[in-house]
């Protein structure tokens, strides 16, 4: 079996994060998602994968290069451009030759694995096997009609009107049976070659086609609040941990499950686990609380920062209250004095800012 990660694509609801990088390398917990992508494949004993890129396949090449540092083995696959999950699969089909396939989008966390349901495809071997969650609100997903059995009665993308809450979780196992089925679809009306329809070609044809519930937790990282409350998730399974090169000086404290990364410096800091920092970054005077990762480089002066993302090289200065944020790399955010009331704003394309009233 091999494994196929859709890690192209626009990211357009990711902005202003996806201007200057692939969602697909946003970290969770100072992990980029891709990375937890591989290693749930990996754990599914496989090894060969190809990775579906967009126009900023260079940084993921750069930043996982051929994959042995994770244990696996890496085939890039440009897409010309985004036109949908099963142009995906038609662009990598020279790599997926003969072989059964999983297909993981690169934006998906599904932190507890996918090793079951790879064993129930191994074991059945349906023509597809789709991975379905319970949503309160399916109408923004791929839905799944299904028979008690567990049997895929029928697909529909984005239903007005859906009639089961059973959304497609963007995991989904192949037989060669697809390329057939994906020859056959045409364009939907958005213009893309949507997966959805090749599956429910399939069951057009009679072909089996199982959907396996994952109860999970699952998100799509395709927002920044999702980004944010996938990173509570993870952090949620965090264990305490400390660089040996790690400073924390007497005036400091730790609470909750802390990791420090190497070089990592506190001075007259309080942090509250669970929290992440990265290598090299300094606080001084500052508190960090519970659920936030701090990436490397990055420096907290006077700041009390919460429930938030502060990627690679930040600087952040004297604010007080900072909360459910996500602070891009190598941003400066800081409380100045002025002497009068107004806000500085230097603010990138696509960026969002929220001021207290
Ligand atoms: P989406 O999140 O559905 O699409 P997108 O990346 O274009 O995002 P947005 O809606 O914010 O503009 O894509 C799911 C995953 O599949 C994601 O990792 C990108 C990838 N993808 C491809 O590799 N090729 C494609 O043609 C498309 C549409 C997506």
């Amino acid at each position: 079996m091999k494994a196929l990660v859709l890690s192209g694509g626009s990211g357009t609801r990711l902005r202003p994060f996806s201007h200057s990088m692939p969602k697909q390398l946003m970290p969770i917990a100072n992990k980029p998602v891709l990375e937890y992508v591989l290693e749930n494949i990996r754990a599914t004993g496989v090894h060969d994968i190809g990775i579906v890129t967009g126009d900023r396949g260079d940084q993921i090449a750069a930043a996982l290069q051929d994959g042995s540092r994770l244990g696996v083995r890496l085939t890039y696959l440009p897409q010309d451009a985004p036109r949908g999950l099963a142009h995906a699969v038609i662009t990598a089909r020279a790599f997926l030759a003969e072989d059964d396939f999983v297909m993981y989008l690169g934006d998906n966390m599904l932190p507890a694995g996918i090793t079951d349901a790879a064993a129930g495809f191994r074991a059945a071997r349906t023509a597809a096997q789709v991975l379905v969650h319970k949503v309160s609100d399916p109408r923004a997903f791929g839905v799944a009609e299904t028979a008690p059995d567990g049997r895929v009665l029928r697909l529909v993308e984005k239903p007005r009107e859906p009639r089961s809450d059973l959304a497609l979780i963007g995991v989904y196992f192949f037989t060669p049976a697809v390329h057939d089925a994906i020859a056959a679809i045409r364009p939907s009306a958005r213009g893309e070659l949507e997966i959805t329809d090749a599956i429910q070609e399939l069951v057009t044809r009679g072909a089996p086609v199982r959907a396996v519930e994952y109860d999970g937790y699952w998100k799509d990282t395709g927002e920044v609040a999702d980004v944010l409350d996938c990173n509570r998730a993870v952090l949620d399974g965090l264990r305490a941990a400390r660089h040996p090169t790690a400073s924390v000086d007497a005036a400091s404290e730790l609470t909750g499950p802390v990791d420090l990364g190497p070089g990592v410096r506190l001075v007259r800091s309080r942090v509250q686990g669970p929290a992440v920092i990265g290598a090299g970054t300094v606080l001084e005077d500052s508190q960090v609380a519970p659920y936030t990762s701090i990436g490397g480089g990055c420096a907290l002066r006077r700041t009390y920062l919460g429930n938030s993302i502060v990627l690679d090289g930040a600087t952040v200065t004297g604010m007080r209250g900072i909360e459910g944020s996500v602070i891009g790399r190598g941003a400066t955010v800081s409380a100045a004095d002025h002497g009068d009331r107004h806000h500085r704003l230097v603010i990138g394309d696509h960026a969002g800012v929220e001021v207290a009233a």
